[in-house]
C-alpha cells in the first residue's frame, strides 16, 4: 500500500517576522522551522510534498530531496493546495498542514489520520483550545456540537472571537473529494482576496469531524519572533528532556541542537551550547559556557569551562581541553592536554601530548590555511607560536615562548626565542632614572 501524502504549506513570506529570511527557514534548535514539520511527517510515516513560493530556491535547498511544488504568487492556503494538485494522489487520505507549526508531533498526525479513516469523514480538522486574543481561526459548531465552519479571526464577530476552540491548520481530507469537488469552488475573501483552505471545512459539513487536541502549545502557529522564541524554548525543553531520559546529566540551561548526539553518562554543566552535528561519547564532561560546533568528543574527554570547539574538532579519549581554548579542524589524540588560552587550528596532535598555556598554531598567512602536526608525548612549552606548515615530532620538548618555524624531529629539544640578558646591580639605578623622567 502506498503511504499517505502530507502536503506542507510553506510558500508564505511570513510578513510579521519582519525578516529577510523566509519564515519557514528560521531555525529552531539548529533545524529550520519547516524541517521540524517534515520530521513530524516522517515520524508519522507520511510522504511529504512541500508547497514553496517566497524564496523558493532557498527553501528547496533546505529541504534536501523532498518533492516540492511552486506557488509563485501567494494567494492563500486554499490557492496553495490548488497549486499542488498535479503532485497529489487522487485517492485515499491527504493530510494538509502548515510549515509554521514546528512543535507538532508525529504521534498527533498519526492520531489524526487514524480518526479520519475510522469515521470515513470527508474532512477531519485538528482543533485546539484558544483564548480571545489569539489570531487563530475559530471553530463554529451547531447546537448539537457538529462543526459547521471555520471563521478567520480577522473576519470574526466578537461572539465568534469568544469561541475557545481554534483551527490548528492541520487537516486530513478525502483526497478525491477535496481535489475534485472543493478546490475548484473556493472563492476569494476580502481584504486580500485570498482563497482560504478553511472554506473546504464548511463544504464538508455533515461529513466533517473535529479531533480536539488538548495541547495548544504543540499546535501553535509561529507568525512572529515572539512565537518563534516560545516555540524554540519548548523544543529545547523537549530535546533536553529526551537526553535526560537517555542518560545525560544536564545540570542547568543547555542549548542543544536537534542533530546533536549524546551518549549515556555525558554531563553538561550550566550554559553549555552544542551546535550542529556535535557528537559526544560516554563519560565526557562539558563544563559551563563552552560552545561546541559540530565537534566530536571521544570517551571520557573533558572540555571547558569557556572552551570553543569549532567544526572538524575531534577530542580524543581522556583528553582535556581547558578554559579559553579555541579549536578548529583539530584532531587531538588520546590523553592530549590543552589546558589554557590556546588556538589550535588545522592541527593534528598525537596522543599524550601536552600543549602549554597560550600556544597558538599560526595557520593562516593571509591567503591560505596551513597545517601543524605534532607527534605523540610532545611537550609544547607555554606561549609557543607554531608557524604552519610545520611539524613537531614524537617525544619532543619545545621551550616556552618559542616561535617554531622549522620542523622539529623526534626526540629533539627546540628553543626559538631571544636569549635573556641579566645586568646585575642595575635595577635601583634604572628605577631612579625612570622616576626622574616621570617627574614624580
Ligand atoms: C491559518 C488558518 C487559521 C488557523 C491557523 C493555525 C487559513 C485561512 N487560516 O492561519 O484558520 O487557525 O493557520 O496556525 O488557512 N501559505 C502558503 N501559501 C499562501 C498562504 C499561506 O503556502 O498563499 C502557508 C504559509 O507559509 C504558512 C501556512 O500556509 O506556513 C499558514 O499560513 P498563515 O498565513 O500562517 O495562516 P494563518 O493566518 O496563521
Ligand atoms: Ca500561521
Amino acid at each position: 500500500m502506498s503511504k499517505t501524502t502530507a502536503l506542507v504549506l510553506a510558500a508564505g513570506k511570513g510578513t510579521r517576522m519582519r525578516s529577510r529570511l523566509a519564515k519557514v527557514l528560521h531555525p529552531l534548535c539548529g533545524r529550520p522551522m519547516v524541517g521540524w514539520v517534515l520530521t513530524a511527517c516522517a515520524d508519522a510515516g507520511l510522504d511529504p510534498v512541500v508547497v514553496v513560493g517566497h524564496q523558493a530556491d532557498a527553501v528547496r535547498e533546505a529541504l534536501g530531496g523532498v518533492p516540492t511544488v511552486l506557488q509563485s504568487e501567494q494567494r492563500g492556503t486554499g490557492h496553495a493546495v490548488q497549486c499542488a494538485v498535479s503532485a497529489l494522489p487522487r485517492e485515499g487520505t491527504l493530510v494538509v498542514l502548515a510549515g509554521d507549526t514546528p512543535r507538532l508531533r508525529g504521534e498527533t498526525l498519526s492520531a489524526l489520520v487514524a480518526r479520519h479513516e475510522e469515521t470515513g469523514a470527508r474532512c477531519t480538522v485538528l482543533t485546539m483550545p484558544c483564548s480571545p486574543e489569539d489570531a487563530y481561526g475559530r471553530i463554529v459548531r451547531d447546537a448539537d456540537g457538529g462543526v459547521l465552519r471555520i471563521v478567520e479571526a480577522a473576519n470574526a464577530t466578537p461572539e465568534e472571537l469568544a469561541i475557545t476552540e481554534a483551527n490548528s491548520g492541520t487537516y486530513a481530507f478525502d483526497a478525491a473529494w477535496l481535489i475534485d469537488e472543493v478546490l475548484p469552488t473556493l472563492k476569494p475573501h476580502p481584504p486580500k482576496d485570498e482563497l482560504y483552505l478553511t472554506d473546504a471545512i464548511e463544504a464538508a459539513a455533515g461529513q466533517l469531524e473535529a479531533l480536539r487536541h488538548p495541547d495548544a502549545g504543540e499546535l501553535m502557529g509561529v507568525n512572529d519572533r515572539q512565537a518563534l522564541h516560545e516555540a524554540e524554548c519548548a523544543l529545547q525543553e523537549r530535546i533536553n528532556a529526551d537526553w535526560r531520559q537517555a542518560g545525560v546529566s544536564i545540570r542547568g540551561p543547555a542549548y542543544i541542537d536537534a542533530e546533536v548526539e549524546l551518549a549515556e553518562d555525558v554531563t553538561l554543566h550550566p550554559g553549555v551550547v552544542l551546535r550542529g552535528a556535535t557528537r559526544i561519547a560516554s563519560g565526557c564532561v562539558v563544563y559551563s559556557y563552552s560552545v561546541l560546533e559540530s565537534a566530536v568528543l571521544e570517551q571520557d574527554a573533558r572540555v571547558g569551562p569557556f572552551a570553543r570547539l569549532r567544526e572538524g574538532t575531534v577530542v580524543g579519549r581522556d583528553a582535556r581541553i581547558g578554559n579559553f581554548v579555541e579549536t578548529k579542524k583539530a584532531i587531538l589524540g588520546e590523553g592530549v592536554k590543552a589546558g589554557h588560552l590556546s588556538y589550535l587550528g588545522d592541527a593534528e596532535i598525537g596522543a599524550d601530548t601536552n600543549i602549554g598555556a597560550g600556544t597558538i598554531t599560526c595557520n593562516y598567512d593571509g591567503y591560505a590555511k596551513h597545517k601543524t602536526s605534532i607527534g605523540e608525548r610532545a611537550f609544547i612549552g607555554s606561549n609557543t607560536a607554531l608557524v604552519a606548515p610545520v611539524s613537531v615530532g614524537d617525544d619532543t620538548l619545545v621551550g616556552a615562548g618559542s616561535t617554531i618555524t622549522q620542523s622539529v624531529p623526534d626526540d629533539a629539544l627546540a628553543i626559538g626565542r631571544g636569549r635573556q640578558k641579566v645586568f646585575e646591580g642595575r635595577a635601583t639605578d634604572m628605577k631612579k632614572k625612570l622616576k626622574e623622567r616621570s617627574g614624580k
